[in-house]
């Protein structure tokens, strides 16, 4: 069992990573004094689980709610639907909800715990690769509205997270490699001995256990580590949003038919060309930078994408000020700039210059 503990102001929590750890998830949840819970998943998982999940916690009399699995679940109808099952299991605020999933359960059911009686206690146990190494840790919950990408939401801590990369067994590739996107970002939000192992092993994650729960476990620290440095990205946490306003603008203008972390990874290549064209990276150093998403490749939906359009979700995004839209950009592996303003022309030009990439 590894574990990693998360301090911010408003909690401090641990991350557990343990093989199997989801079998047996009770004695967590008496740690925790946890007393009544309600699981939030969704289709696909519950379909994989269903009995897992009843016997992981058989003691607790489990109701499980199931929301349609994918992006679009991350919208007011399936809070509303968490909502009315709180109040019909009668849970207090010294009960819990579950959120047995991906990020877009942990987002929905994380945003609904946090306002359900101004806060009923909330534990992740994430299912996805993107959900182990990213979205369960550090309490951002969101929802999409009226099509822009997480438009709405809340700051909102977990009691724990319980982390068993056994889920990632049935995880589909396609899922496995979205969530190396993230990946990729932790690679260059950390330094040159973490970056070259992405890199040396990228193809080798998905096979090997060991190269696995490695990536996994560092990851989830460098999160953990930042988040408790700054919880609600007034300053450092605002690295964790590299390649994020371009990634949330393609996943707009596709209307969600990318994967969360295939927009992440092309995001990071259009910031890589658009910290070159503002001078801050040098010409020589591009190719070396471009070298680990490029290994990822870039999804070939990206080139149905008008960079126009993109631009104008872009907009919408939360990280602009003045009508200016400022990025994260890269200086180098673990040198990261934040609130950094570029020229619409060039933007528009760093999503153009992404698609010879396809
Ligand atoms: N809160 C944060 O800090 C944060 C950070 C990064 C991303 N996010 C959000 O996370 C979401 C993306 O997360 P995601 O990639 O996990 O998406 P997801 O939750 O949609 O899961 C991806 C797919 O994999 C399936 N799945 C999950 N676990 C499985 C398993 N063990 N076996 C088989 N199938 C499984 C799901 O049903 C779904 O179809 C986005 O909405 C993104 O905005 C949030």
């Amino acid at each position: 069992l590894k574990k990693i503990i998360v301090n911010t102001k408003s909690k401090t929590y641990p991350v557990f990573i343990a093989e199997n750890s989801f079998s047996a998830p009770e004695a967590f949840l008496k740690r925790f004094n946890i007393k009544n819970i309600a699981i939030i998943t969704d289709e696909n998982v519950f379909n994989l689980y269903e009995k897992d999940l009843k016997k992981s916690f058989k003691n607790y009399n489990p109701v499980i709610l199931s929301l349609p699995a994918g992006e679009k679940s991350k919208a007011f109808n399936n809070i509303k639907k968490i909502l009315q099952l709180l109040k019909d299991l009668n849970l207090s605020k010294d009960d819990s909800i579950a959120a047995v999933g991906g990020g877009v359960i942990g987002d929905a059911a994380g945003f609904a715990a946090s306002i359900y009686m101004r806060g009923i206690k909330l534990i992740h146990f994430p299912t996805s690769l993107l959900a182990m190494v990213d979205s369960s840790i550090g309490g951002k919950t969101a929802v999409n509205f009226d099509g822009v990408k997480n438009l709405i939401g809340t700051f909102y801590q977990p009691e724990f997270v319980l982390t068993d990369p056994n889920f990632l067994k049935t995880l589909p590739e396609a899922e496995f490699n979205s969530g190396l996107g993230e990946v990729v970002k932790y690679a260059f939000l950390s330094d040159e001995k973490f970056f070259n192992f992405v890199n040396d092993n990228y193809f080798e994650i998905i096979k090997n256990e060991r190269i696995l729960h490695r990536i996994i476990f560092n990851c989830a620290k460098i999160k953990s580590e930042i988040v408790s440095k700054d919880e609600h990205d007034k300053n450092l946490r605002k690295v964790l949003n590299l390649g994020h306003t371009f990634a949330h603008g393609f996943e707009s203008a596709l209307n969600f038919k990318i994967k969360h972390g295939d927009a992440v990874n092309a995001g990071i290549i259009s910031s890589i060309i658009l910290s070159e064209k503002l001078g801050i990276i040098k010409k020589e150093n591009k190719e070396r930078l471009l070298f680990l998403p490029l290994k990822k490749g870039v999804n070939k939906i990206i080139g149905k994408i008008d960079a126009e359009t993109a631009y104008n979700f872009m907009l919408s995004d939360k990280k602009k000020d003045g009508g200016v839209l400022k990025y994260v950009l890269i200086k180098d592996i673990g040198k990261i700039l934040i609130d950094v303003p570029a020229p619409k022309k060039f933007a528009v030009e760093a999503i153009n210059s992404l698609k010879k990439f396809l």
